[in-house]
């Protein structure tokens, strides 16, 4: 992934210079974000930098906050996954896990938050936010959150080592190593990255006995072909496998076959290639075909040593409530990567209204789950996914 270079925008009202540092800041926080997790490796997160007098005014009356700088959060509509109801909390939650490493790789330069404003769509400011950040704000991007920045002390955390945990994070889908995990490590993984102010707590739960890793396990073997099943969400999906690792590169998204079963022989990656077809998944469906690839799933489920359930505390979820949700995430998946391990979402068994409740009631999960992973040691590194240049996700308005 190359960094998009802003240096050199000119800010309003001869803050050139100001400017100028504030993008080398902004490109260096940038690198470790857009490394983050989305669902299908979709990347539906814009960001916008207001340096025109039109939307510096309207990001300081959204956030009520004069600053030096401001950053636009947006959902790229362009990008997001719309097949089932439930990606629109999945795209807002992998919005705010970019967010939430950009901000703490802004922090770590010393540039905190003064105040951060998020657009709710019905609070008055949502609809008619994009038209007041001017006409460079882009047509698709729905903005999200506002944030109003200042120089200050720095953070303490390294930009460094958020890179490289950016680095070394990966979603490893093969099995992991059967050994229960520490309790002390589980319980440093459980506590929150910071305190949870505003909105209820998310809750967040690891499952470790074996008689819950059983019953989720078998919840997989049920229910976990339902996508493969579901026209419409299997299409979307299978638009995101990319033929192989180059086209991957190119178009800078999504994922290959390699990724999804791991490293796979020639002949076999040509059958995985044409099983998975849209038209032939459909045909193989009516066989079960689905059943067989949810077994699978369950086979590696059962040999984990632990699954990690988070959930918002209330069933009504807003914008707030789905970047915190992404925000703790970030820093779960971060610190649970610095200690060696791996994960791997299993979110098919929450993309269904029916499923979701069903599963909170077998596993008694408190709140309204909105991310479940396998989480342990994994075997030989994954290989790495492939993101979008900075220039296709940053604007400056
Ligand atoms: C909210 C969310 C849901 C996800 N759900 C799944 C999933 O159900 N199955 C899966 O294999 N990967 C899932 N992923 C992982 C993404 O596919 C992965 O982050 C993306 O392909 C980029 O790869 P990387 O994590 O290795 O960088 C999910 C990621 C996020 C953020």
């Amino acid at each position: 992934m190359t960094v998009r270079r802003t240096d050199g925008i000119r800010g309003t009202d001869g803050t050139a210079a100001q400017a100028s540092t504030f993008a080398q800041v902004l490109d260096a926080a940038a690198g470790p974000a857009a490394l983050s997790p989305s669902s299908h490796n979709c990347q539906p997160w814009g960001l916008g930098r207001a340096t025109s007098a039109r939307a510096r005014r309207a990001a300081a009356d959204l956030t009520g906050e004069d600053a030096e700088e401001y950053l636009v959060l947006a959902l790229d509509r362009g990008r997001e996954l719309t097949a089932l109801a439930a990606h629109a909390v999945e795209m807002v939650v992998s919005c705010g896990i970019y967010w939430r490493l950009l901000l703490r790789g802004l922090a770590a330069q010393g540039w905190t938050a003064a105040a951060v404003r998020v657009l709710e769509g019905d609070d008055g400011a949502g609809p008619d936010a994009a038209s007041r950040l001017g006409a460079g704000w882009p047509a698709a991007w729905t903005p999200l959150c506002v944030v109003a920045l200042r120089p200050g002390p720095p953070s303490g955390e390294h930009l460094g080592d958020l890179h490289d945990t950016a680095l070394a994070r990966r979603t490893h889908r093969g099995p992991y190593r059967p050994e229960p995990l520490a309790p002390g490590l589980l319980r440093d993984l459980e506590e929150p990255g910071t305190p949870e102010a505003d909105g209820g707590p998310i809750h967040l739960r690891h499952l470790t006995e074996p008689r819950e890793l059983r019953t989720f396990a078998a919840f997989v073997a049920r229910h976990g072909g339902r996508d493969f099943g579901h026209r419409a969400a299997w299409r979307e999906t299978h638009s995101f496998v990319r033929r192989d690792a180059a086209e991957a590169a190119a178009r800078g998204d999504g994922f290959t076959l390699d990724q999804l079963f791991g490293r796979l022989s020639r002949p076999r990656r040509a059958a995985m290639r044409c099983a998975l077809a849209p038209a032939t998944m459909n045909l193989l469906g009516r066989v079960g075909y689905h059943r067989v690839l949810a077994a699978g799933l369950a086979d590696i489920v059962r040999r984990t040593p632990a699954v990690v359930t988070m959930g918002f505390a209330g069933q009504a979820t807003g914008r707030a409530d789905l970047l915190r949700g992404g925000a703790r995430l970030a820093d779960y998946w971060w610190r649970a990567t610095r200690y060696g391990l791996s994960l791997h979402p299993i979110s098919i068994v929450i993309q269904h209204d029916d499923l979701r409740d069903r599963l909170e009631r077998e596993l008694s999960l408190s709140g309204r789950t909105f991310f479940v992973s396998r989480v342990g040691v994994a075997g030989p590194s994954a290989p790495h996914s492939h993101r979008r240049d900075d220039a296709a996700t940053h604007v400056v308005i």
